[in-house]
């Protein structure tokens, strides 16, 4: 799965990883997981596959261990790959760490020429769950009236419709409804690009396509009612954005990766 522009050359190629979990040490593993190694295997195959990336999308869990010295190493890591790279925050992080961090609630715009890519910070301080300030929301309705000459996708890191697994659907964004009152009035939004349940999904909803993608790290069992590891290799996702505005996407899983889970953890 090599993919190049060449067809259209417009076009863009994103990828997007999410739930690094990282630790402030890099060699300590965590349900005996080396977080590090499982992030940058995946590094790795992005750049084998992928000849060009115009940017990477971090869907928020960067660290599992939020401090200071995690999340520099991530930024070191990733400047040296000399590719665009934007990132979100999830549960797990701690903003007052987080990189790039600003009280301004105006979400983060990827932009792409024809495509954007408008990345919400849907984390709550001290919750699990998710939910998107009204700030945000306000920001995003006219920044979306003020940009329907272009293709857009959204991003957060928790997920906006139940994945059918009651432990996780406890931990869901809370106002889903807040967002689609506002991208119901809008044709111009192609998808929407979230992390936080370690699984790949797609939800279609209003001809929006709404994907889940697994973590660099460990994965959760898709349906499972109680909280449960999945023993499938970690992934990332990618993204041609065609310029008709048309788009394809895949979720690309480690070959011959074995993690060995402790499964006797029981929470998150
Ligand atoms: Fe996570």
């Amino acid at each position: 799965m090599i993919t190049t522009k060449d067809s259209d050359p417009s076009s863009k190629i994103i990828i997007q990883i999410t739930d690094t979990h990282l630790l402030a040490d890099p060699d300590a593993e965590f349900v005996q997981i080396n977080p590090e190694r499982s992030f940058h295997a995946v590094i790795a195959d992005i750049l084998e596959q992928h000849t060009h990336i115009d940017a990477i999308i971090h869907t928020g869990d960067l660290a599992q261990v939020a401090r200071p010295e995690t999340y520099q190493r991530y930024l070191d890591y990733m400047t040296k790959l000399n590719i665009p790279f934007f990132h979100i925050p999830g549960n797990h992080d701690d903003i007052r760490y987080f990189p790039f961090h600003t009280p301004d609630p105006k979400p983060t715009v990827v932009d792409l020429d024809q495509w954007q890519i408008v990345m919400l910070n849907s984390a709550v301080q001290g919750k699990v769950h998710g939910w998107i300030q009204s700030e945000q929301l306000e920001y995003l309705d006219q920044w979306l009236n003020d940009n329907r000459d272009k293709h857009v996708i959204l991003a957060c890191h928790h997920h906006p419709f139940a994945m059918r697994s009651k432990w996780i659907d406890q931990h869901i964004l809370k106002n889903t409804h807040d967002l689609t009152h506002i991208l119901e009035k809008y044709q111009h939004i192609k998808a929407v690009l979230f992390g936080h349940v370690h699984q790949e999904s797609l939800n279609q909803w209003n001809h929006i396509d709404f994907l889940s993608t697994p973590s660099t790290f460990a994965q959760f069992k898709p349906q499972s009612e109680n909280f449960a590891f999945d023993e499938v290799a970690p992934g990332y996702r990618y993204l041609h954005l065609k310029s008709d505005g048309q788009f394809e996407t895949k979720v690309k899983r480690l070959k011959g990766f074995f993690q060995k889970i402790n499964k006797e953890i029981s929470g998150y």
